[in-house]
């Protein structure tokens, strides 16, 4: 190992762990000399098919013949495997632990109720006309409706579209259109951190410019007052109520579509990711299993939102496969107090955590007392999720909150990858603070230096790529295959481009330096710059925008960007108010513009493209490295942006 800090896996965890150091060398290596057999192994080990597939792997990678098949030919059903086949050996295990945004509310839900309530949706769902193959968007919040929704669509072969609950009405109705939705599931209104949000008005916007959608079924959370569309909205308890708990479920092909889940890329509208149903939960058991060294009967709570790739994976499919007892969680760290996360672990004997950095990093900022006072025993391995966590992060989450006993895994995987690519395992891997370590099973990831497009071997910086494909990624973006080629498959011929930057050091160590290309960061979440850009220029007084990001303590990166007013419209603080709630209201308050620079231009190519590197130097006050900027059609913009850049 080199100088850096390293972390030893403590003797405790590597003693009665799933995979220790010479079996993760072992299994590595016969993950990659005979992918075949050892997924076939795996396939067995994680899932019950009702028919065994024909070939286990099937690809090409080339852009003009793409294709990529897991298990082709095989049949399961995806809510089956998370719930009937556990029936007989753990039907009053608890499945999900729900703790309420208010600590006095938590509710647990057995693997049998589970069971019961998912077969009922399924029947709602059915009586509404949805067959195997339709599309249900669900808009709800961290409630287990949201679990039980994803799974009666899974269970009759509906594919499932979640739309974050803090996604604006116009970003619903988008979404709903671009992945023709005939169903949809909200609730009156959701509850974070004591305040209400209203869910079904939001819905109810979204849907007059939806027409296809027939059905609004609402989740009565908090009583609050609703309008009622006749014939449209059902009350998802009086549905459920009068609903047969008997419904058998579909058997799916094991490449048919499970679910659609939209991203922010570098250009455009989000894209309609889609996952199918046998190599993801494969893979989402298998990760969930080895990550984070699940055993059998520990409590495993990630905070994540089932909004969010992380939900899916690592709050539902993967942990319900393998027959866990999973923490859903309706709030936020910080209410009513700092402590809440720890307060929550120990009420739940939590063993597993996962979060996110910005997460913790807000966290810190409250100092060790609200963490110190808690317990923590419970504690055995803590996660990361969603961005890089910085070094002085990383530490403060082993020493305060693991109290140095418990390894951290941190992740690196992506919405299209579907499950973790890069991370260590606890008892296998020594840990670097800001490395994510080493690939999973099966996973090649290389380097390519993004200039020339040739190999970086050994130790080195550049584009991260992946060479093969592994069994949970996407597989096509819905409606727009060419998409999906042209965004992963173009760039470097034959590989998977992640969009991130990669080191590898002189172990074999994958540091993230972050993405590369266009897209946003901002605590944990993406965003595509050229959505923000769109919303600024929605403005009536906004000639044209250019959005990059910035280095930001708390969010990882804030938004940052440069507008330019029409002429003789006065630029002043109001305008700048309302251009922040502009964005906010067409995509969310994820989106929410830290810094406004008014531009009277922007430094553009003779052929008018936006030198967005420029702007992103500036942003970071980097101005000694702006680089050339003789190649701009007028050089002196660039001396204007520099003299008015955002004080910070
Ligand atoms: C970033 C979230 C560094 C990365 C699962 C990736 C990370 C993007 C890590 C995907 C990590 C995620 N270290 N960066 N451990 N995990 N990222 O689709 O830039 O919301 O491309 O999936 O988040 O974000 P997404």
């Amino acid at each position: 190992m080199s100088e850096e800090k390293v972390y030893a896996v403590p003797a405790d965890i590597a003693a009665k762990t799933h995979v220790n150091a010479e079996q993760y060398a072992a299994m590595y290596q016969r993950s990659i000399d005979d992918p075949e057999g050892f997924w076939a192994e795996q396939a067995e080990n994680f899932v019950t098919w009702s028919k065994p597939w024909d070939k286990v792997m099937d690809y090409s990678f080339d852009a003009d013949n793409l294709y990529i098949k897991w298990f082709d030919g095989g049949k399961l059903n995806v809510a089956e495997n998370c719930l009937d086949r556990h029936l007989e050996t753990r039907g009053d295990q608890v499945a999900i632990i729900w703790e309420g945004d208010n600590p006095e509310e938590d509710r647990k839900i057995t693997y049998r109720e589970l069971h019961e309530e998912v077969s009922k949706l399924a029947n709602v769902f059915k009586s509404r006309g949805v067959k195997k193959g339709d599309r249900v968007c669900i808009y709800l919040p961290m409630i287990p409706e949201a679990a039980v929704a994803m799974l009666a669509c899974t269970r009759i072969g509906a594919v499932h579209s979640i739309v974050f609950g803090g996604f604006s009405p116009d970003s619903l109705r988008d979404r709903v259109l671009d992945s023709e939705c005939k169903l949809v599931i909200t609730s009156d209104e959701s509850v974070r951190g004591g305040r209400h949000i209203p869910l079904k008005k939001n819905a109810d916007t979204a849907l007059t410019e939806c027409p296809n959608v027939d059905t609004l079924v609402v989740v009565r959370r908090t009583g609050g007052n609703v309008e009622w569309t006749e014939g449209r909205d059902l009350w998802y308890d009086e549905a459920m109520a009068a609903a047969s708990a008997d419904c058998p479920a579909e058997p799916m092909d094991a490449e048919d579509p499970l679910f659609i889940l939209y991203t922010s890329g570098s250009t455009g509208k989000p894209k309609g990711v889609l996952h199918t149903t046998g190599g993801y939960l494969v893979y989402a058991a298998m990760t969930h299993k080895y990550t984070f060294d699940y055993q059998d009967g520990e409590v495993y709570w990630c905070t994540a939102d089932v909004g969010w790739v992380t939900g899916h994976t690592y709050i539902v499919y993967g942990p319900l496969a393998n027959g866990a007892t999973s923490v859903m969680f309706e709030g936020i760290p910080n209410y009513p107090d700092m402590s809440r996360f720890w307060e929550v672990v120990d009420k739940h004997n939590v063993s597993i955590f996962y979060t996110a950095p910005t997460a913790i990093r807000s966290l810190m900022r409250a100092g060790e007392e609200p963490v110190k006072k808690t317990s923590r025993k419970s504690l055995r391995v803590l996660g990361s999720v969603g961005e890089p966590i910085n070094p002085e992060a990383w530490e403060w989450y082993h020493n305060v909150v693991g109290d140095g006993r418990c390894p951290i895994v941190d992740t690196w995987w992506q919405t299209e990858t579907g499950g973790h690519l890069i991370t260590p395992l606890p008892g296998a891997t020594p840990l670097k603070p800001g490395s994510a370590s080493r690939p999973f099973f099966g996973v090649l990831p290389a380097l390519v230096d993004p200039a020339e497009g040739t190999p970086i071997e050994g130790q080195g910086e550049g584009a991260l790529v992946l060479t093969r494909p592994w069994p949970a990624m996407m597989r096509t973006v819905y409606g727009d295959h060419q998409r999906f080629i042209d965004t992963y498959f173009k760039q470097y011929p034959g590989n998977y481009f992640t969009g991130d930057g990669a080191r590898r050091d002189a172990d074999g160590y994958y540091w993230i330096t972050g993405r590369i290309d266009d897209v946003l960061n901002v605590s944990g979440h993406r965003l595509g710059t050229a959505e923000i850009e769109s919303a600024l220029v929605l403005h009536p007084h906004v000639a044209e925008a250019a959005v990059v990001g910035y280095p930001h303590d708390l969010k990882g990166q804030g938004i940052y960007a440069y507008v330019t007013p029409m002429a003789g419209v006065e630029a002043n603080d109001a305008l700048k108010k309302e251009l922040v709630a502009l964005v906010r209201g067409e995509i969310g308050p994820i989106a929410t513009v830290d810094i406004i620079q008014w531009s009277p231009g922007l430094p553009k190519t003779r052929s008018g493209k936006i030198m967005r590197r420029i702007l992103r130097k500036i942003a970071a006050n980097e101005i000694d490295s702006l680089g050339d900027t003789s190649t701009l059609a007028d050089p002196t913009v660039v001396n204007d942006l520099i003299d008015n850049r955002a004080n910070r």
